[in-house]
């Protein structure tokens, strides 16, 4: 069993972000720019934007935040991205979901320019990845398939069980894992809440992601030996720690580890790969805008 370590692969894009970053500020010219809009005081998107910041920081991007109370208004936000969508200072921005009641979020990605949409929410960016087209790919599934790519995990071929069908992990991992190319190629099937027998298709499995949102539920016995485990879960179970809580997965590592033959750690698995996916998209970005002028 060998460890799919976010981290460090992670930690091994970042740093040759900031070698491409260096390399356009020693040019003369500014570094790629990233926005995030929060609106209101939710503690956990606080904290992903913080993260997001310091990531920034870390690669030598420009990084703003535009923290607007619970109570801004749809028509001021669709302002705001007016004005980011035509700011020439601003290569891709980020509207951190999930935003207060009254405001609707489709609306507000469809008004963000598909150009500097480096969350890859946009339905014409959804629309490209499913075709297989150059576009920004979300974070959680683009993150996925770098981790993958890092270890060179031998796709082709293989049967890939999808545990979740969410529009943001489930079916854009299991699309791009059965797209025609070198980490695709695969033959993919996506379990839900609906799947009768889900152990069928998991005994099958070569590849397991799991996004399912349901703590441990991937045990060892329903697992072949030498399969491939991707853990996307993270959910917050009480514990007797500092914190008062820990960070748990959607697979049982303790009896899936010893059979796997890859496997991600929760955390330390996707999660860090998550956001250098953002940072990625935003050097894009930053070289799509460049290519245009
Ligand atoms: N909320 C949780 N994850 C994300 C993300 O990747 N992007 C945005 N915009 N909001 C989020």
């Amino acid at each position: 069993m060998e460890l799919l370590k976010g981290k460090e692969t992670a930690d091994f894009i970042k740093k040759e972000i900031s070698a491409k970053v260096a390399e356009i500020v020693a040019n003369g010219e500014r570094p790629p720019h990233l926005v995030a809009i929060i609106v209101g005081e939710d503690g956990a998107s606080k904290t992903y934007v913080a993260n997001k910041e310091r990531n920034c920081a870390q690669v030598g991007f420009k990084s703003t935040v535009l923290s607007y109370p619970e109570d801004t208004t749809e028509e001021f936000l669709l302002g705001v991205i007016d004005q980011l969508n035509n700011d020439d200072e601003v290569d891709g921005f980020i509207v951190q979901l999930p935003l207060p009641k009254h405001i609707d979020e489709e609306k507000i990605i469809n008004a963000i320019s598909p150009k500097k949409d480096v969350d890859g929410f946009h339905p014409k960016n959804v629309g490209l990845m499913l075709l297989g087209e150059e576009t920004f790919i979300s974070a959680t599934p683009y993150g996925i398939m770098l981790l993958l790519e890092h270890y060179n995990i031998e796709t082709t071929g293989k049967h890939c069980v999808v545990l979740g069908r969410s529009n943001i992990v489930g079916r854009p991992v299991a699309n791009l894992l059965s797209q025609k190319s070198k980490y695709g190629d695969c033959t993919v099937t996506i379990c839900h809440s609906r799947t009768k027998d889900i152990e069928k298709y998991t005994r099958d499995a070569d590849i397991i992601i799991a996004a399912i949102g349901i703590p441990e539920f991937l045990k060892g016995d329903m697992v072949k030996d030498g399969a491939v485990i991707v853990d996307v879960g993270i959910t917050r179970v009480p514990a007797d720690n500092e914190k008062g809580y820990r960070i748990v997965g959607d697979v049982e590592f303790d009896s899936v580890a010893p059979k796997s033959s890859y496997i991600t750690p929760v955390p330390g698995g996707v999660g860090p790969m998550t956001i250098i996916s953002l940072m990625k998209n935003t050097l894009k970005a930053y070289e799509l805008r460049k290519k245009s002028k």
